[in-house]
């Protein structure tokens, strides 16, 4: 039976990798962070199949700990303090986590568990100010917060790895993926929970920042697939993994709000407070290596995610 070890377990891409990994036959560790309430809602249903390591990508010792516990063949680094317009309030614990974090991982497997596969969770937030569109492996990075700058160290100390230690170690680059166990501060689940809160006759008015910005969208359990491909290769590489399309969140905001039978112009108000210092204006990604190399395809496409979403959130508050 394979071993994966993964940090992040709670988490929206956990709690899909998870699924996938245990339909495939793997005993599953996870690393679970000390809190003072239970959050584990995102893999309430398949708790029991879990093996949970008490760690945190902060401390080195807790790390190897969990590395020497599980012995694992697969390690999916997936952990991160992933809120980009939080990483300006808090700089500095953003980089010990979500860049930092990766070196005290690919340490414990180096000195632990050197054979083990191992993929870092990275992200199109490193195109930032980009360079060239649609942006693909080659594209150079220009990351505008401290979250995107973060991840930059977090690819390269991951390439780093692989080429001074040999570690079998991808970089997955993926653009923005959302699903139903999407974090509620993320523009996509808020705006679906804002949908269904309006609704249900719980608020009147839905306040986001910018409507302009344009990403990449794709639908979360598409994209773990591509993970779990990366590390069956013969040999570790780095992908762009991504839908090819892109949508400005007003896009985003229409289909959400029609889709309930709303008018988006009668409750969304643009607020000052949800605008940031530095915005990443548009992100495309090109996902032909991905495809060719990994056979790898998403499946569900942009509205039928948000009308997915959408759905979800109704039924959540009894529409
Ligand atoms: P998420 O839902 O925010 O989950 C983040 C996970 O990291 C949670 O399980 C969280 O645990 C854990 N974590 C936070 N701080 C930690 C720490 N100090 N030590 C150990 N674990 C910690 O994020 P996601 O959407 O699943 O994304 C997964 C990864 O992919 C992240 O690294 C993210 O940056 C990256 N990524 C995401 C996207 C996307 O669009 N979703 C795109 C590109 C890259 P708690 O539950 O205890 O907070
Ligand atoms: N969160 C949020 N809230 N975003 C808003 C709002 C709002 O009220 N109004 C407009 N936006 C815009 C943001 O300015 C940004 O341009 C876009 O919506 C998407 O924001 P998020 O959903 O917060 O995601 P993100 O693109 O910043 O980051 C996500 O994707 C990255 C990959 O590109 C996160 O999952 C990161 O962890 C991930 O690396």
């Amino acid at each position: 039976m394979k071993k994966a070890l993964m940090t992040g377990i709670t988490g929206q891409d956990g709690s899909y990798l998870a699924e996938l990994l245990l339909d495939k036959g793997y005993k599953v560790y996870g690393l679970k962070r000390r809190t003072s309430t239970e959050n584990i809602e995102n893999i309430m249903h398949i708790k029991n199949e879990i093996e949970f390591l008490s760690g945190d990508l902060s401390d080195l010792s807790s790390l190897i700990q969990a590395v020497r516990a599980s012995r694992p063949d697969e390690v999916y680094n997936l952990g991160a303090q992933s809120f980009v317009a939080d990483s300006w309030p808090q700089p500095v614990y953003t980089a010990e986590v979500t860049g930092l974090g990766v070196l005290n991982m690919l340490e414990a497997v180096r000195q632990e568990q050197p054979g083990a596969r191992f993929y870092q969770a990275s992200s199109s937030e490193m195109f930032g100010k980009v360079a060239e569109t649609p942006q693909r492996e080659t594209t150079p990075f220009y990351p505008r917060s401290p979250y995107g700058a973060a991840k930059v160290f977090g690819h390269w100390i991951t390439v780093n790895y692989r080429e001074s230690y040999d570690l079998f170690a991808c970089s997955g680059i993926l653009f923005n993926h959302e699903s139903p166990r999407r974090g509620i501060q993320f523009v996509t689940r808020k705006v679906t929970d804002g949908v269904a809160r309006i609704k249900a006759g719980l608020q009147k008015e839905l306040r986001l920042g910018n409507l302009e910005a344009k990403r990449d969208w794709g639908f979360a359990g598409d994209y773990v697939e591509a993970m779990w491909l990366m590390l069956q290769q013969k040999m570790p590489d780095d992908y762009v993994v991504a839908t090819g399309k892109t949508h400005t969140v007003k896009n985003l905001v229409e289909i959400a709000f029609a889709h309930a039978g709303l008018k988006w112009e009668d409750h969304v108000v643009q607020a000052a407070e949800f605008m940031r210092p530095a915005e990443v204006d548009l992100l495309l990604g090109n996902p032909q290596k991905a495809k060719k190399k990994l056979g790898w395809e998403p499946k569900v496409s942009f509205e039928d995610l948000i009308k997915m979403m959408v759905e979800h959130d109704l039924k959540k508050y009894g529409q």
